[in-house]
C-alpha cells in the first residue's frame, strides 16, 4: 500500500478539486489545496474542517504555487479551460514531478454533452506539452466530484490511468489503489487519454438522459495491484 505522500491540488476550490483533496486527506495523505487566490483555498479548507473535523487533518490551504511545490504529486483540477495555462504557469515547479490531469473538455449542446479536445489530441497531452519536464498521467476523469467529496460514501468506480512515463503511471495507479474500493487500470500511453476524456461526455449524456449517476466499472479484467 502507498505510504502517505504529499499531494498538491491545483484549483482545489471547485467541486472536483475539493472532493479529491478531502478524500485523499481522509485516507492519510498530506494535501495542499491550491487556488489562484489564497483566501478561496482558506475558505474551502475551513468548510471541510467544519464538516469533517479530524478526518481532514492532513489538509492545508495554499496558493496554486504552494500546491505545485508539493513533494510527490500534483493534481490538475482546474477548469478544463484553465488546465493547460495553469500547467504552463507552473512548469518549472512541476519539472520532474508526477502530475495527474483529471480535466475533461466538455460542452453542453441541447440535451447532451460533447467532448472538446485540443489540437494536441487530449487535454492531458496538452498539459504535458505545457509542462514538458513534468511526468504527466491522466486519471479520475469519470469520478463524480460529489462522490469524492462525501467521505461517508464508499467509492464504487474504476479509474483508467494513461501515461508515457512509467514512474507517473505507477505512482498514480498506487494512489488510486490507496482509495478504498477504487479500481486502478493501466490504459497505456498518454495518447489514449483522448478516449477517456471523450467518453466522459458520453457517460454524462447517459446520466443526463437516464437521470442517473453512472460511473465507470470494468468487467472481465482484474484491477492492477499496487506495487
Ligand atoms: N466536477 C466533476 O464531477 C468532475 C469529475 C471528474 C473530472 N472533472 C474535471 O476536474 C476539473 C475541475 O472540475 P470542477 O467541476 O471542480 O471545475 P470548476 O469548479 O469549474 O473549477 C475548478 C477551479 O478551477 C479554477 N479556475 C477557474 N478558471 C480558471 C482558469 N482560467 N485558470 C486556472 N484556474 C481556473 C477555480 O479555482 P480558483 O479560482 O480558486 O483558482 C475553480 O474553483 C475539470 O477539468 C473537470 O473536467 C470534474
Amino acid at each position: 500500500m502507498l505510504s502517505p505522500v504529499e499531494i498538491g491540488v491545483l484549483g482545489a476550490t471547485g467541486p472536483a478539486g475539493t472532493g479529491i483533496a478531502a478524500r485523499l486527506a481522509a485516507i492519510g495523505h498530506n494535501v495542499v489545496a491550491g487556488s489562484r487566490e489564497r483566501s478561496r483555498a482558506d475558505a474551502v479548507v475551513a468548510t471541510l474542517r467544519e464538516k469533517w473535523d479530524a478526518r481532514v487533518d492532513g489538509l492545508r490551504a495554499g496558493t496554486n504555487d504552494d500546491a505545485a511545490a508539493a513533494q510527490d504529486l500534483v493534481i490538475v483540477a482546474t477548469t478544463w479551460e484553465g488546465a493547460v495555462d495553469t500547467a504552463a504557469a507552473h512548469a518549472s515547479a512541476l519539472a520532474g514531478k508526477v502530475v495527474a490531469s483529471m480535466a475533461n473538455g466538455l460542452e453542453k449542446v441541447g440535451h447532451e454533452f460533447r467532448p472538446v479536445l485540443p489540437e494536441a489530441g487530449s487535454l492531458a497531452e496538452a498539459v504535458q506539452a505545457a509542462a514538458p519536464a513534468a511526468r504527466v498521467a491522466s486519471a479520475f476523469h469519470m469520478i463524480p466530484a460529489a462522490t469524492f467529496g462525501n467521505l461517508d460514501e464508499e467509492m464504487d468506480s474504476d479509474v483508467v490511468v494513461c501515461s508515457d512515463d512509467d514512474v507517473a503511471r505507477d505512482l498514480v495507479i498506487d494512489l488510486v489503489s490507496s482509495i478504498p474500493n477504487l479500481g486502478a487500470f493501466d490504459g497505456g500511453s498518454l495518447a489514449n487519454s483522448v478516449g477517456l476524456e471523450a467518453f466522459t461526455a458520453v457517460l454524462l449524456t447517459v446520466n443526463l438522459r437516464h437521470k442517473g449517476s453512472a460511473t465507470l466499472r470494468l468487467a472481465g479484467v482484474d484491477r492492477r495491484s499496487p506495487r
